[in-house]
């Protein structure tokens, strides 16, 4: 769905700016996006990044696809059009949540490379980074934690990302995990140095983790 429907919408302003919220949580609202193959580990590296950052008091909000599936997206399956429009709402939830001052984790198959570009297309130029958790297909299928690569080769799941359906892979994602090769943690301390680095984490925040953090 590419037009807005409806007409005689005038756009309302609150009294609380996004820039406030962030002042207030000492960090910026932005999405780190996660793309890849089913089995790559999308939802388990951003559960422990969320867990991190959450330590070092940061606001966080993790969207995944098993569990958007649903409620928000429960009446898309997975054909292009679905995956279109399924990827469509999370860019426009990822949105508000940025707006919120949130850091939000997306972890979606996310497999065509337009509609990565169309949630990107949405936030300011440094509000979104783009996470390729690599893995090859044979890994991902010799993990198979919920058995649906077994059903896809036998054709009990059509349209399934990586045997009948295409994966595209990011030709210049912010961070590229290989997940092969790299362990969860290995993960999630690339992916705060990255933070760091880029100046998305405050020293302040970094500070407080290695007191013991914000927990309670
Ligand atoms: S996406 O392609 O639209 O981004 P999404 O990340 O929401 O997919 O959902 C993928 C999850 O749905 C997979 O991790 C898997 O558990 C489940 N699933 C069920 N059917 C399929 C399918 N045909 N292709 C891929 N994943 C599927």
């Amino acid at each position: 769905m590419d037009k807005v429907k409806s007409k005689n919408l005038h756009h309302h302003n609150g009294l609380v700016s996004r820039q406030r919220r962030e002042a207030i949580n000492r960090h910026r609202g932005l999405t780190i996006w996660f793309t890849g193959l089913s089995g790559s580990g999308k939802s388990t590296v951003s559960v422990a990044l969320e867990e991190r950052l959450t330590a070092m008091g940061c606001r966080t909000y993790r969207l995944d696809g098993d569990n958007i599936r649903t409620g928000l997206c429960r009446d898309l399956a997975f054909s292009p059009e679905d995956r279109i429009e399924n990827i469509r709402r999370i860019g426009e939830v990822a949105s508000l949540l940025r707006d919120a001052g949130i850091i939000n984790l997306t972890a979606f198959i996310s497999p065509y490379r337009r509609d990565r570009e169309m949630a990107r297309a949405l936030a300011d130029e440094d509000d979104f980074v783009e996470v390729f958790v690599d893995a090859p297909l044979e890994v991902c299928e010799s993990r198979d934690p919920k058995g649906l690569y077994d059903k896809a080769r036998s054709g009990a799941i059509s349209n399934f990302t990586g045997i009948s359906a295409p994966y595209e892979a990011p030709h210049e994602p912010e961070v590229h995990l290989r997940t092969e090769t790299q362990s969860i943690d290995e993960c999630v301390e690339s992916l705060i140095a990255f933070l760091i680095d880029r100046g998305y984490l405050d020293s302040s925040l970094v500070a407080a983790a290695g007191r013991g953090g914000f927990e309670g």
